[in-house]
């Protein structure tokens, strides 16, 4: 046997199982909308970063080159201006030496060269306070300045002296000093610096010898010069090598400060300015980026505002279709429904056609043997007119006398009574008659009221019932429209009452008696039987009939699904039962089995009135 049980009402029902087209296409394009932005959003802004960076590497870049160039024109001019006056200083140094070397300086150094220094140089160095080098000591400081003074006590030194103040006065020179070739300073315009070891100086080294002129550009707060203290100056001081006349020997070292105050100034402000213009450029380019960023960010958002109008009005196209294709979709359903329902309730019709004419054929039986039945009564009493009207004038005369005896004329009456046959009076076949007649109509009475409790006019009323004498009220009926050839039993056991629709319980058991007669066909039994299971009512609807074939078994319930030929069958019985007992809160289920002791059974069960 092979079985199936029905499939839950709310996967069939088709408004519960609708796919909810609108909400769904809603709640998802709208994610997706919201994606969109939000990715949207989110590149717009990594662009604008993007190029926010790039603005200000460019910026950073510009600021780099600018001071890059500022402070090379800053060094170049320093550096240009150190050579001029390196070279300056080398035609004045020449021609100083030109006219004082041979005749003054020469003598002059000779003899400061006679002076031993040795003794200060043995002298030990003290390392440095600030960076640990060693330094000359005060003790050695203070010999080398006694050599000093030595050197300015000689008798010529004054005339020297004032040669080189006159020579020098008014010029850029702020102070001449001039080396021997041990390093010792033999002359200073400052005379306090005389007697000083330059030996370990890289300018004097440089000058001394390589032959080679040094220069470098300082800063003083005090200077002594020719004419005097001066403050705040900046200064070349270039070491030149004094060469022998016509030759390249060297014999001497000068150190010459020069004033460069007026051109540094010159080279400051021009500095200034460049790094002015600089600022003012960097300035304008800052103001450029910010212009631009504010316009690419403007451009930004105004395309993202585009697209996202864009993007609402596809999604209220979009909307616009779905919504009018779920309407459409809504309606074409409606009206399938409504097909559904008109073609369930002909079929209706025509199983209430098809028992319409059972029932006639029903009535006709005792309609037409009552009739008959009453015929032959009547012409049977017809045959009693005579011998009545005989009893009725025997009666009259008996009345009338009141003697013992009466005499009658037999002649006058023989005619009379001769028609008489006494066979034709017997009273009993009439009776019979009329009783096979009332017994006829009884039985049409029994079919007018089965009738009647079968298409109860208030459908929609639930009511409490017994389920058996609703059952066999459905036999009663079903016998009208199957052949004879198929017994119908009842199997009832007491069944406790409960609340139903009868007339949609009544076509329930109808379908289901229908298609056990169809599955029978010619001979065959269908019981139907009534038993309590559980708590639960069961009704079985038993048939022999042929069986379902496993292929066909998993669409019965199908609306619309029938094996039978057009016209025979629509698919709907199995449909509609199922959806009755379903909304009765009871379950429909079917056991089958083809071949041989082919039949099926179909099983309701429903839940007992509480
Ligand atoms: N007792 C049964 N025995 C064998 N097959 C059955 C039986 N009951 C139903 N079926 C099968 O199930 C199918 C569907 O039955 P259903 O009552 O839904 O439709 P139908 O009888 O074909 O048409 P309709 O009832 O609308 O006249 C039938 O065509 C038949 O093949
Ligand atoms: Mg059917």
């Amino acid at each position: 046997m092979t079985s199936l049980a029905g499939a839950p009402l709310a996967a069939l029902a088709g408004n519960s199982g609708r796919f909810r087209l609108l909400p769904f296409f809603a709640a998802a394009s709208l994610a997706m909308f919201l994606l969109v932005a939000g990715a949207l959003w989110y590149f717009e802004r990594q662009q604008g970063a993007f190029f926010r960076d790039v603005q200000n590497q460019q910026i950073d870049f510009f600021k780099q080159v600018q001071d890059d160039f500022a402070s090379r024109q800053d060094s170049v001019a320093r550096r240009d201006l150190l050579s001029i006056h390196e070279a300056g200083n080398v035609n004045l140094t020449r021609l100083f030496a030109n006219a004082l070397w041979e005749r003054d300086f020469a003598p002059f150094v000779g003899k400061a060269g006679q002076i031993s220094v040795d003794e200060c140089r043995a002298l030990a160095d003290v390392p440095d306070a600030k960076d640990g080098k060693p330094k000359p000591s005060a003790e050695k400081k203070a010999c080398f300045a006694e050599i000093g003074k030595k050197i300015a006590a000689f008798p010529e030194f004054a005339g020297l002296n004032a040669k080189v103040f006159e020579m020098m006065k008014k010029s850029t020179v702020f102070k001449i000093k001039v080396f021997d070739l041990r390093g010792i300073t033999v002359y200073s315009s400052e005379h306090a610096q005389m007697g000083e070891d330059k030996s370990l100086n890289a300018g004097w080294l440089g000058a001394a010898v390589d032959g080679k002129p040094t220069s470098e550009l300082t800063f003083r707060d005090k200077f002594s010069a020719f004419e005097g203290v001066v403050e705040k100056r900046d200064l070349i001081s270039s070491y030149l090598p004094v060469l022998a006349p016509g030759s390249e020997k060297v014999v001497g070292v000068f150190e010459v400060y020069s004033d460069v105050t007026p051109f540094l100034n010159q080279i400051k402000a021009t500095s200034a300015d460049i790094r002015k213009a600089a600022a003012d450029n960097q300035d304008k380019v800052e103001a450029a980026a910010v212009a631009d960023q504010e316009t690419v960010d403007d451009s930004g958002t105004r395309t993202l505002a585009i697209v996202m109008l864009l993007l609402l009005l596809l999604f209220a196209a979009l909307f616009a279709i779905v919504w009018r294709a779920a309407a459409l979709i809504a309606r074409q359903e409606m009206e399938r429904d409504h097909a559904q329902q008109q073609l369930a309730q002909s079929e209706k019709m025509a199983s209430l056609g098809q028992m319409v004419a059972g029932v006639a054929h029903q009535l006709n039986t005792p309609l037409a043997f009552s009739s008959a039945n009453i015929q032959m009564a009547l012409q049977a009493l017809a045959r009693f007119a005579l011998p009545l009207q005989v009893a009725g004038s025997f009666s009259r005369l008996v009345k009338a006398t009141d003697a013992d005896k009466v005499m009658v004329n037999v002649a006058s009456a023989r005619d009379r009574v001769a028609d008489i046959d006494p066979a034709d009076l017997d009273v009993q076949m009439p009776q019979a008659m009329l009783q096979d007649t009332l017994q006829g109509i009884e039985q049409m009475r029994e079919l007018v009221e089965n009738l009647r409790d079968f298409t109860r006019l208030d459908r929609t009323k639930t009511s409490r019932v017994d389920l058996n004498k609703s059952l066999h009220n459905v036999i009663y009926i079903a016998r009208s429209v199957i052949p004879t050839s198929i017994e119908v039993k009842e199997a009832f056991a007491d069944l406790p009452e409960m609340d139903c629709n009868v007339s949609q319980l009544n076509q329930v058991f109808l379908n289901l008696i229908n298609n056990a007669a169809q599955a029978i066909g010619e001979h065959g039994t269908i019981t139907v039987r009534s038993l309590v299971e559980a708590g639960r009512i069961r009704i079985d609807v038993e048939d022999t009939g042929s069986g379902i074939a496993a292929e066909h078994l998993p669409h019965i319930w199908d609306t619309y699904y029938t094996t039978k030929p057009a016209g025979e069958g629509t698919g709907l019985g199995l449909s509609i039962a199922r959806t009755i007992v379903t909304e009765h809160g009871g379950e429909i289920a079917v056991q089958t089995r083809t071949g041989e002791n082919s039949g099926t059974t179909f099983t309701v069960y429903f839940p007992v009135a509480a």
